[in-house]
Order: C-alpha cells, then sequence, then structure tokens
C-alpha cells in the first residue's frame, strides 16, 4: 500500500491529483491549510485530512507527527503554491516588484518544499520506493522565458518564475544527494485554477496527468527531471 501526502490539496490540481491516486488506490493524505476546507476535500475523496501550512514549522511538525503515528509516507508532492496577481488579474510588472513580494511568493513556493521536504525526508527514507514530485512551472524555465520565440517569453513577473526556477535548482540538488529516492519537477501547463483567475486553458484534469504519472514512477523510473506532459522541458 503506497501512502502519499499532497500539499494544498484542498482544490485545483492538488485536489485533482489527490482523486486520481485515490482512485489508483493510494492512501492519500490531504494537506490543506485550511482545517474546515481540507477535511471537506478529504471527505469528498475518501482521503486522510491533515493540517499543514508550508508556512508554518510547527505545522508541518505537528503534519510529520500524524503522518508518522499513522504508518509513514511514501510519496510527497509538493504541490501548495501562490502566484501573484495585480489588478484585474494582471501579471506584475518587473519593475512593480517589492522585495516584500518576492518573500512572500518564496516562503511558500520555496521555503515550503523546503520544509516540508526537510521535515518528511525521516519517514521517506524509511520506504522501501520514497518519490518525492515537486510541483514547478514552465515559467520556472530560464530557456523559456529568455527566449523571444517561446510562448512563455511574453511573462513579466519577477517573483513567480524565479521561485519556480528555485524550486528546479532544489529539486535537482535533493535528487543528487537522495539518489534511492525519485525527486523530479513537474510543469502542469497552463491550468484553470483559482491561481490565475480561471484564467488557465487545460482543465484540471489536463493538469494533474503529469502529477500524477510522476508520483506513481517505480524505483528505476527518472529522477532529477523537470518535465511536462510530453517528456523533458528545458531548465
Ligand atoms: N494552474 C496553473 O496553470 C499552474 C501551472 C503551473 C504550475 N502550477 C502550480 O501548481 C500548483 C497548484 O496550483 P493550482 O493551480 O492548483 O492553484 P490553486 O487552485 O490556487 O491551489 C493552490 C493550493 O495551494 C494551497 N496553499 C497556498 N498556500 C499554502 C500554504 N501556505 N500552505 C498550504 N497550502 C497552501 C491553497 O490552499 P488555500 O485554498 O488555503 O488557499 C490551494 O490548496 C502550484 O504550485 C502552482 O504554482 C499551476
Amino acid at each position: 500500500m503506497t501512502t502519499t501526502l499532497i500539499t494544498g490539496a484542498n482544490k485545483g490540481l492538488g485536489f485533482e491529483t489527490a482523486r486520481r491516486l485515490v482512485a489508483a488506490g493510494h492512501t492519500v493524505y490531504v494537506g490543506s491549510r485550511d482545517p474546515e476546507r481540507g477535511r471537506r476535500a478529504a471527505e469528498r475523496l475518501g482521503a486522510r485530512f491533515v493540517h499543514l501550512d508550508v508556512t508554518d514549522d510547527a505545522s508541518v511538525q505537528a503534519a510529520v507527527k500524524t503522518v508518522e503515528a499513522e504508518g509513514g509516507l511514501d510519496v510527497l508532492i509538493n504541490n501548495a503554491g501562490i502566484e501573484v496577481r495585480g489588478e484585474n488579474n494582471g501579471i506584475p510588472a518587473a519593475a512593480d516588484t517589492t522585495a516584500d513580494e518576492l518573500r512572500t511568493v518564496f516562503e511558500t513556493n520555496v521555503f515550503g518544499v523546503v520544509r516540508v521536504t526537510h521535515a518528511f525526508l525521516p519517514l521517506l527514507q524509511r520506504s522501501p520506493a520514497p518519490v518525492v514530485v515537486n510541483v514547478s512551472s514552465g515559467l520556472g524555465s530560464l530557456t523559456r522565458l529568455s527566449d523571444p520565440d517561446s510562448p512563455a517569453h511574453f511573462y513579466q513577473a519577477i517573483a513567480y518564475p524565479t521561485s519556480k526556477t528555485a524550486v528546479n535548482m532544489i529539486t535537482v540538488q535533493y535528487a543528487k544527494a537522495f539518489p534511492d529516492m525519485r525527486i523530479n519537477a513537474v510543469e502542469p501547463g497552463f491550468t484553470s485554477t483559482d491561481l490565475n483567475g480561471r484564467t488557465g486553458t487545460q482543465t484540471v484534469e489536463q493538469g494533474a496527468e503529469i502529477i500524477v504519472r510522476m508520483a506513481q514512477i517505480g524505483p528505476d523510473g527518472p529522477t532529477g527531471g523537470y518535465v511536462d506532459v510530453e517528456g523533458p522541458i528545458p531548465w
């Protein structure tokens, strides 16, 4: 039996990933910073709820204790994330970005990934086939955002893409440090969720596909990669 924890699983891509992995037979923990939203989601999914705010050490430590007491962890999906949007859901200009804004986004998207991964490492190391999926974004690709011919080139904000570039490097470094784990970064694609004011062009079913796939890779699967549903993408 595989036990999987998904951060920020009360809605959006995390919720859909939970739905699919429950159907695949995983014991799934729906991590949610809001107990009410998390419990409701877990009930709907036939999953377990664990209170987990990725920006809060105490909440992450408590989540580790709960999951440990109930049997341990095989798969960690670092999915919780935020994006700062401006007026009318606009993408903020580089010139308007402040250090505080960057700090807020990094607290969840970057420090949150390290806080949660670091805390759950001892549990993952006890699993016979540990897997980590870091939900990055194509917007974290230095290659794409610097290429005038890339569809992602138009995106001018600083906070969100730099946070996902950091997630990519975190993935590379953890993958090297833990060769017995499968640790990959994934790009779900532009998906209609609250994150982007529902402007995304894909459904959550389409977006969750690569997360679900990389959550289910076996011990001989790839590690240290950055992939979307079609395969590796440029860093
Ligand atoms: N949608 C896209 O087009 C797209 C594309 C590429 C990558 N992604 C990535 O996919 C992931 C999921 O995003 P989504 O599109 O599904 O967005 P979403 O619907 O807004 O869901 C984000 C989830 O993260 C949770 N969250 C935010 N801050 C948290 C915190 N401090 N602690 C715990 N949970 C927290 C939210 O909880 P609350 O309900 O409490 O706010 C929510 O459950 C993110 O990492 C995002 O960057 C999305």
